[in-house]
């Protein structure tokens, strides 16, 4: 861990102990119990991932599998690295669809919890367990069903060990017009969790000369990747006869050595694909694309040994525009990320999104909750920030003493975020502003 890291983690813990003294005197009797308040925190945080057959290195489902984990809990929930989901408090918009993060009072009651010796409480109370998806199963099947359209990946045996490997490839989707995506998911099937690193998956088209036309970005997947659902009444096309364009990059013996001298036969990866009715193509308002907005030229990429950089670029657009989702991109020494809005008729700028935390094993796609997605009128610069930390405090690094420069291999940088965009005219943007305002007044109103 890192010297910066680690005071950090430590300043947390102490400004949670000062909470946790106010707490006590607030009320002397108050003791914090795994039964009482803090299992049910983990059972609906933390088991989805810490459980048989989840990605985490441990169960957490339990009291006794609980307990002994209990002082790296209380650091790695205090420090936020738990659960995994570094996106920043207190700085732009909060509202996110599928947000992992704690609240305060859900992190202060686990420090509390910890620092009273981690008891059990009162051994009659069951704490309730969600119900959790068999993690085989579609995520969106309880909102849309089983998906319209599965596109698996073509099957590949994984050693149990060795170099990373790669598998790119084309799979037909079969589909014979137009049509518009509601939500989209990628699931490794069965064994193929463990050794997925990540799955990349583009759309594009076969020409007459047997050459591959890239029409843009499906999804991404990576670890602990939930999917993604497009905003109501937006379409984002998947075009007939489109094929997708699978890269996949997989690791033997397992992602955090889940599949620890295991040789892991048949790997597919599939796509769910849940559709809107055909006609949706004609009657849907405005389109939606996921694209990747360059930062500054790859080129121009070079982090000297032991030090720092940052990029930065610039990008708008000649017709309004809805922000959807936001997901900065790197390798190992990019540590934050953020995305900012200038709005050259006022001279203001808004800040949208940091991400401080910023690490290459996870990859999340903020998606902005609809009511509070930035609107941005014709003209508005989307200003995108990255940094990257060479010194030996990333404890990501590999080699600090080394040169890094622009590539795609996992030791060499880049510079993008991944943003879905609506394409909106004049007379969308202003309906969805005047919708905000309508539902901004109600709502004071109701609280008056
Ligand atoms: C999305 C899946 C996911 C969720 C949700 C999640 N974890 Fe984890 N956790 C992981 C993975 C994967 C690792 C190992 C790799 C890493 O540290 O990123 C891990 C590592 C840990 C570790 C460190 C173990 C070690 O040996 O270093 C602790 C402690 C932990 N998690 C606790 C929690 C707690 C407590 C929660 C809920 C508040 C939680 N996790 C939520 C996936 C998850």
């Amino acid at each position: 861990m890192s010297i910066s890291k680690g005071w950090l983690s430590l300043a947390a813990l102490a400004a949670a102990g000062f909470q946790a003294q106010a707490l006590a005197q607030s009320d002397a009797n108050h003791e914090v119990t795994y039964n009482g308040e803090v299992g049910k925190i983990i059972n609906e945080n933390c088991v989805v991932c810490h459980r048989e057959g989840g990605i985490g290195p441990m169960q957490l489902t339990n009291y006794d599998q609980v307990r002994p984990w209990a002082p790296l809990i209380q650091l790695k929930v205090a420090s936020r690295e738990m659960p995994p989901y570094a996106y920043d408090h207190g700085i732009g918009i909060q509202d996110l669809e599928g947000d992992w993060r704690l609240e305060q009072s859900e992190i202060d009651a686990i420090v509390v919890w910890v620092n009273q010796g981690s008891p059990m409480g009162d051994a009659d109370v069951v704490v309730p367990m969600p119900e959790l998806n068999d993690p085989s199963e579609w995520n969106f099947v309880s909102q849309f069903g089983e998906p319209d359209l599965i596109v698996p990946s073509i099957s590949m045996d994984i050693p149990a060990n060795g170099n990373d490997l790669w598998s790119n490839h084309y799979v037909p989707t079969g589909l014979t017009g137009d049509r518009c995506i509601k939500a989209v998911q990628v699931k490794p099937r069965g064994d193929a969790r463990a050794v997925v690193h990540h799955a990349n998956s583009s759309l594009v088209l076969p020409q007459d000369d047997g050459d591959m036309e890239r029409y843009g970005m499906l999804t991404e997947y990576a670890m602990g990747k939930w999917g993604e659902i497009v905003p109501e009444g937006v379409c984002r096309t998947i075009p007939a006869g489109s094929q997708v364009s699978w890269s996949i990059h997989m690791f033997p013996g397992g992602v955090g050595a889940t599949a620890e001298g295991q040789m892991i036969k048949d790997n597919v990866v599939e796509i769910g694909l849940w559709l809107h009715p055909e006609d949706f193509v004609e009657t849907a308002s405005y389109k939606q694309d996921l694209k990747l907005y360059q930062i500054s030229p790859q080129a121009d990429i070079a982090i000297p040994p032991n030090g720092y950089s940052m990029t930065q670029g610039f990008h708008s657009f000649d017709h309004p525009v809805r922000i959807d989702s936001f997901q900065p991109h790197g390798h190992l020494r990019m540590n934050a990320a953020s995305l900012e809005i200038f709005y050259p008729e006022t001279g203001r700028t808004e800040q949208i999104s940091q991400i401080s935390k910023w690490s290459a094993t996870w990859h999340h796609s903020h998606i902005y909750d609809p009511d509070v997605a930035p609107l941005l009128p014709a003209g508005a610069v989307l200003v995108l920030k990255q940094w990257y930390d060479n010194t030996a405090d990333n404890p990501n690094n590999p080699d600090p003493d080394m040169w890094v420069m622009g590539g795609s291999r996992t030791g060499d940088e880049m510079t993008h975020a991944w943003l879905a965009v609506t394409h909106l005219d004049d007379e969308g943007f202003d309906k969805l502003v005047a919708e905000r305002k309508e539902k901004e007044e109600r709502s004071l109103a109701g609280n008056d």
